[in-house]
């Protein structure tokens, strides 16, 4: 499937074809990485940021965030409760957060490998080469990093760059495969400025970097931030290339992804839960995706990791989400994924 395909597909409106593009990447997802959906437990250890992104509601600036990070043994609770719910992965996200030393989390990447079977995911932002990799010599696994978008200027536009620093994720994700890590990437999906034909190579790019991982989900407005603020100014694009952070995109993207990367692991994310808390997680299974991250962190700062508004599962405690999505899993026929769910590799 090439660029100008998958544009078509993108504006497709005959419900009929949009059905058999759901359909299609069902079978492919069934056919490559079967009907496991394995399970990773995110735990949110830290709102601290050093940067100052457009569209998230952690950036430096936002003065209204009640700061916090977990200790030690807070993410050691929460990773043993990742053991006993029986999830095969911890992923361990947080803002480009300077308090979390490199020795600090290499100790606790450690002492995970060591004490349970879980996979570990990292997702700690664009930190320095000899952070990613002492913590991959510690045992980390995997490493997630979203590009956001492929249009350097609209990149550069929504992630201003730091004084003194360059941010090239591409050549980051470059430096993870490298060392040997699994590497997660994905896109925004409405971002303001976001033109259909950019969202047609970002799924191109997918393809092109043989990401292991591939998470979307919809641009959801933050109020404290400057892409949230009517008329907080983007480059101005004709309305009608706008790509809509609506939930029917996000499917599709879902759906071409699946094809573009058969062999990935493709969460059904929280943003996509947000914009539709009945039947979100479920439909985003139903049309490429494999995985579920349910959410893992202690109640008391749950509502503090506020990238966006409304976030799905603010309210629940981490037991509850557990029941939730194994329900929802079964409720579609599919099984619950054993063991740490690595990429699956089809020789050609
Ligand atoms: N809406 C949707 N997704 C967001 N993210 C950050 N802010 C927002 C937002 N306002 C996503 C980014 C980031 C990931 C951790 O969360 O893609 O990489
Ligand atoms: Fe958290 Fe359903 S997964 S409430």
């Amino acid at each position: 499937m090439d660029h100008d395909e998958i544009l078509r597909w993108l504006r497709e409106t005959d419900p009929g074809r949009i059905e058999e593009l759901w359909a299609h990447a069902d079978r492919v997802r069934r056919d490559m990485v079967g009907d496991e959906v394995h399970l990773r437990g995110l735990i949110e250890i830290s709102n601290h940021c050093v940067q100052q992104c457009g569209y998230c509601g952690l950036h430096r600036h936002n003065k209204k965030v009640q700061r916090y990070r977990m200790s030690r043994e807070e993410i050691i609770g929460c990773i043993r409760q990742a053991v006993a719910f029986g999830y095969g992965t911890v992923v361990m996200q947080s803002g480009e957060d300077y308090g979390i030393t490199t020795e600090w989390m290499a100790d606790i990447i450690r002492w995970t490998k060591a004490n349970t079977p879980l996979a570990v995911t990292l997702s700690f932002g664009e930190r320095p080469d000899d952070d990613l990799k002492r913590w991959r010599e510690a045992g980390a696994d995997r490493y997630l990093l979203r590009f956001e978008t492929s249009d350097p200027v609209l990149y550069a536009h929504i992630h201003p760059p730091l004084p003194n620093r360059t941010s090239d994720r591409f050549a980051l994700l470059r430096l993870l495969r490298e060392l040997g890590y699994e590497t997660g990437s994905g896109v925004m999906i409405g971002i303001p400025g976001q033109t259909y034909d950019t969202l047609a190579n970002d799924i191109c790019a997918f393809r092109e970097m043989d990401l292991d991982m591939i998470g979307v989900g919809p641009y959801l407005s933050h109020p404290d931030t400057f892409l949230g603020i009517p008329g907080g100014g983007y480059p101005r694009i004709d309305p009608a290339e706008q790509v809509p952070n609506a939930e029917d995109m996000v499917y599709r993207v879902v759906a071409l992804t699946r094809l573009v990367c058969p062999e990935a692991n493709i969460p059904s994310t929280t943003a996509l839960a947000t914009i539709n808390k009945d039947s979100g997680r479920e439909q985003g299974l139903a049309r490429g995706a494999n995985v579920i991250m349910p959410n893992l962190t202690p109640q008391t700062y749950r509502a503090l990791y506020e990238i966006y508004p409304a976030k799905a599962c603010i309210d629940e405690a981490a037991g509850h989400c557990a029941d939730c999505v194994q329900h929802r899993i079964r409720s579609i026929g599919r099984q619950v994924g054993r063991g740490p769910g690595f990429r699956v590799t089809h020789s050609p």
